[in-house]
């Protein structure tokens, strides 16, 4: 195990934090390292891994997409792609049409790439502000960090992509004194990920939607954490009531293969036109195929009532813990933060030495993001080893 640490700390850029663990396997909802420990994970990759690990019909659809070319290229069609787009723009009522990408970063980018395009051609020049909230994540290009107000992030990279404003989360008044005619787009995140699981209240999204409406803004909704499942339902939003003009997706849509994709309406779709935004690799058919087979899993009514009873007993049993550490469980579906009084990273650490995976978001804060296989008896163990690594930092 050392000597693998050793190259990596030797060879790689020193841009990430890391325990002292390597991975080489996985089956269902536990990790195992090289010394033959499992752990049982509750961050699935940051929100990724939805159908676990090993799953058999994934493991078989990439045996057969990798028989095949891996890669066309976007100068071509490929039918993964299109049959892809069509399921999901199905499970998407507000949507018509869709962009690949191949992370959330780069559909947060597109995302504004079409605001702004939307906006040019509709109202001329001018209109290019974007509102973006305190506590958001959109990503780590200069366009998505200027949208992600984390002075640790931003402040080495300045100057960012102008032309970002910032209102409170969950507070209408502060966007109303935000809002006028230049801003093209409003993102928001309808269950904030990074910023502490804090979900957007129904009325603030009802609200923001009929201001967005009076500017001729878009409204973004950045799914990226929420989306595919994750919340109980397909779409995170389905539960407010709201619907935005263009939604961005990445995480589990390939269970793990990298993939991003933009939704938009049909006139946000007419605005872009050949060349006026691309890529090398999104869309292509390996990627594709992996994630039919996630999308059409995911979207079955019986899977997502999985996940929304799990997640409720989920945060039943936590909220059950009473550990004088725990100040509030909120969150929907399986995605759960579990408000502290001490560090977040001192129990992740503690989780390490109970077999067990947790992350934090932000200082205080546990973000609980299973395999969405996850069952009752794993939730059982998880809560019982979580006390433990609570106990362990008092
Ligand atoms: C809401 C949200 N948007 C965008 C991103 C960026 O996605 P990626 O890391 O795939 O570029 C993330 C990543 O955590 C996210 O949570």
């Amino acid at each position: 195990m050392n000597d693998i640490i050793e190259l990596e700390q030797t060879y790689v850029v020193h841009a990430y934090n890391r325990p002292p663990i390597v991975w080489v396997d996985g089956q269902g909802v536990w990790l195992q390292d090289v010394e033959g420990r499992r752990y049982l994970d509750l961050v699935a990759g940051i929100a990724v891994n939805a159908l676990g690990y090993g799953d058999p019909e994934i493991a078989e659809t990439i045996c057969q997409a990798g028989k095949k070319p891996l890669h066309y290229s976007n100068l071509y069609h490929n039918e993964p792609m299109a049959r892809l787009a069509k399921t999901l723009v199905e499970l998407t009522p507000f949507a018509d049409r869709v962009h690949f990408q191949n992370s959330g970063t780069e559909s947060t980018e597109a995302a504004i790439k079409f605001a702004r395009k939307y906006a040019r051609t509709h109202f001329g020049e001018g209109k290019t502000d974007i509102i973006a909230f305190t506590g958001a994540f959109h990503g780590r290009t200069m366009g998505a960090l200027a949208m992600t107000p984390r002075e640790k992030y931003q402040a080495p990279y300045r100057p960012l992509m102008p032309g970002v404003r910032f209102a409170r989360f969950n507070d209408i008044e502060s966007v109303r004194e935000t809002i006028d005619d230049h801003v093209c787009a409003v993102i928001v995140e309808p269950i904030q990920g990074e910023g502490g699981i804090h979900p957007a209240q129904v009325d603030f999204m009802l609200a923001l939607r009929e201001l967005t409406h009076k500017h001729h803004a878009l409204l973004i909704f950045d799914e990226v954490q929420c989306g595919v499942g994750r919340s109980g339902t397909f779409w995170a939003h389905e539960q407010l009531g709201v619907l935005p003009d263009i939604l961005c997706a990445a995480k589990p849509l390939a269970n793990g293969l990298p993939m991003g994709a933009v939704l938009v309406t049909e006139r946000v779709a007419q605005v872009i036109h050949p060349g006026d935004h691309g890529t090398t690799f999104a869309g292509g058919p390996f990627v594709s195929s992996v994630a039919n087979v996630v999308v059409h899993r995911i979207s079955q009514p019986a899977f997502l009532q999985h996940v929304r009873e799990v997640g409720a007993y989920f945060k039943e049993r936590l909220e059950a813990l009473k550990h004088r550490a725990i100040q509030e469980v909120r969150g929907k579906g399986l995605m759960l933060g579990v408000q502290l009084d001490i560090p977040a990273v001192n129990v992740v650490e503690a989780g390490y030495r109970h077999g067990l995976l947790l992350l934090n978001a932000g200082a205080d804060v546990l973000r609980l993001v299973p395999p969405l296989i996850i069952t009752r008896n794993e939730i059982d163990l998880a809560v019982e080893r979580l006390a433990a690594a609570l106990q362990d930092v008092g």
